[in-house]
């Protein structure tokens, strides 16, 4: 039997397999809720790669986070391959493979490789490596690895690689988390803002000033962000759930489609529609095309209606004139990275 603690809403929430004491470990992870386990397993925050092979005269790529350190001596790495993917074969028989270890930003670039749409490869600039095996231009650092061993690991195959050569560059990198992807911050900048200094220990270096700035810019980011999470969870909704809405409002889209606009993967996106069509929010067609509902449209208004009613509430006692400054200053720095 699943236990769930009967307790109070963002406290913890227990999940027990149905007989601990079963020596089988295949019993236990059937007795497990498999969406609350894989929700307990996004806590943990990994990189994101993109996994390449070369497969006769094609070449193959597979965004994936299930890379990991093995062995330093001798050099050993692990990545793992879902049997139900197409190429489960091809990538847990090729004799080479590069682990491409994606920057701060590669989001698109890794959303190409999560849909198998098209050949990534045409569009996306690389080098072969010694084996002939993709290397992706621009990525944070590269591994290529000779096949040692695979293990069989339930539902996925578990990929051994040998390092043969690698590849640094500075960067930070991208990360997944909570099935979505994020951007490293030092601790240091993730102080509230009254932690953080108002003006530049000097102020007459504008450096130092602008630095100051930046820092406060994420820090207000972070905190806001944080405070209306509860406004989207009292209209009822994930802020998957919540993006997933913003984008079906504008266009209509597949599973495949949706996923790189809602920055999650395809597992993560079933799972929001599944909700969704659940609350009839979203309809789907029998070409798995879904679109927002009118109770979908509806909600988004609900928190629309939310977001602004935060918004005059945080910045009730600046004034027109502040909000305008803010307005015109942070503009500008959108318009900075959109060029
Ligand atoms: C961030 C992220 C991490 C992923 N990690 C893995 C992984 O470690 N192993 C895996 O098999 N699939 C992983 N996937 C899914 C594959 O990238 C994707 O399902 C696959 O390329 C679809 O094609 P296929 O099933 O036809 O091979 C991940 C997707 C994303 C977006």
């Amino acid at each position: 039997m699943t236990t769930v603690a009967n307790v109070p809403e963002a406290a913890t929430v227990e999940f027990r397999a149905q007989n601990p004491d079963t020596p089988n470990q295949a019993a236990h992870a059937a007795s497990f809720d498999a969406k609350a386990l894989r929700r307990c397993l996004g806590q943990f925050a990994t990189g994101v790669t993109v996994v390449t092979v070369q497969n006769g005269d094609r070449h193959e790529g597979m965004a994936a986070n299930s890379f990991s350190s093995v062995s330093l001596d001798p050099p050993l790495v692990l990545w793992s391959v879902r049997k139900a993917s197409r190429r489960a074969e091809v990538f847990s028989t090729a004799p080479h493979f590069v682990i491409n270890i994606l920057a701060e930003g590669q989001i698109e670039l890794a959303n190409r490789f999560a849909t198998f749409d098209g050949d990534p490869f045409a569009t996306v600039p690389w080098q072969a490596d010694d084996a002939g095996v993709p290397v992706l231009a621009d990525v944070l650092a590269h591994l290529s690895c000779d096949l040692e061993t695979t293990h069989d690991g339930g539902d996925h195959i578990i990929i051994v690689g040998r390092v043969r050569s690698f590849s640094v560059r500075d960067g930070k990198p991208l990360l997944f988390a909570q099935g979505r992807y994020g951007a490293l911050q030092e601790y240091v900048q993730l102080q509230a803002p009254s932690a953080v200094p108002a003006t530049s220990p000097d102020e007459g270096d504008c450096d130092v000033g602008a630095y100051q700035v930046m820092r406060l810019l994420r820090a207000a980011q972070e905190s806001l962000s944080r405070s209306f999470d509860v406004h989207r969870k009292n209209v009822g909704l994930t802020a998957l759930e919540a993006r997933m809405l913003a984008v079906l409002q504008a266009e209509p889209g597949t599973m495949q489609q949706l996923a790189a606009r809602i920055f999650t993967d395809e597992v993560n996106t079933q799972d929001v529609i599944q909700r969704m069509l659940k609350a009839g929010l979203v309809q789907c067609d029998a070409h798995g095309m879904c679109s927002i509902t009118e109770a979908g449209n509806a909600k988004r208004e609900q928190l629309r209606a939310r977001a602004r009613e935060f918004s005059a509430q945080t910045l009730k006692d600046l004034g027109p004139e502040k909000i305008n400054i803010a307005q015109q200053f942070l503009t500008d720095i959108v318009e900075r990275f959109s060029k």
